[in-house]
């Protein structure tokens, strides 16, 4: 009887195979899709992040100067890496504003806490975001995503959803490549006419474009 039973499992199994291996293979491919963050060493990747030659391209300068910054107001780094831009925002915000480092990855927060720390940047708050949401903890002025949009999957839905975010007036700056993509990022790849798509239909109409940067768009949406 046992044996009997073992058997007709064994052929049920056998018959149901090819049906589970097909449907697990569409359940992987959203996955698939995700950009998931690469595997990377924190020291190295923020080395790469801070290193002269990315500074001087990305002018970091100059765009924290764009951004026009007021003393006092409220910003969120979208994608703050190793700090490179929260703090220099930090100091146009002041002691009275807040400069919020987002990020899906720790140990870049724990690098810009540390970092803002030994610059007395008492103002820079850190938080890690989920992979589709920010997780703000307030409505803030200014949303800057900086080299960080095409990591981010499901783009028109992720900009809808930033909306919530923003008090009155409140805008987004976004800066990404325009030109040359760096190895690796094939899959990530979209074009600022896109990002214009999206924008609109979240609701949302550019205000400013800047075009100093020679690799990388920057607009500016309300
Ligand atoms: C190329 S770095 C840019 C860092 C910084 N904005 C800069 O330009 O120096 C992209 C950052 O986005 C972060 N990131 C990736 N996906 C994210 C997401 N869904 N939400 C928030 N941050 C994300 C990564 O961990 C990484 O630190």
């Amino acid at each position: 009887m046992l044996l009997n039973f073992g058997f007709i499992f064994l052929i049920l199994v056998s018959l149901f195979r090819p049906v589970y291996q097909f449907s697990a293979l569409i359940a992987e491919e959203p996955q698939a899709q995700k950009r998931q963050p690469e595997r990377r060493d924190p020291d190295e990747y923020i080395k790469l992040l801070e290193s002269e030659r990315r500074i001087e391209g990305l002018q970091v300068d100059r765009v924290v100067e764009s951004l026009k910054i007021r003393a006092g107001g409220k910003v969120a780094d979208l994608g703050s890496g190793s700090g490179l831009f929260t703090r220099p925002m930090a100091k146009k915000a002041g002691p009275k504003g807040v400069v919020y480092a987002i990020d899906v990855d720790p140990k870049l927060l724990d690098h810009v806490a540390r970092t803002s720390q030994a610059q007395n940047l008492a103002n820079v708050k850190t938080v890690i975001a989920a992979e589709d949401d920010p997780k703000i903890p307030e409505k803030v002025d200014l949303i800057a995503i900086i080299d960080t949009l095409h990591h981010i999957g499901n783009q028109p839905t992720y900009l809808k959803m930033l909306r919530k975010y923003l008090r009155k007036n409140g805008r987004i700056a976004i800066i990404d490549f325009s030109k040359q993509w760096p190895a690796g990022h094939e899959s990530m790849v979209y074009k600022l006419s896109d990002l214009e798509k999206w924008m609109k239909d979240a609701g949302f109409k550019r205000v400013e474009q800047f075009d100093f940067l020679d690799n990388d768009f920057f607009v500016i949406y309300r």
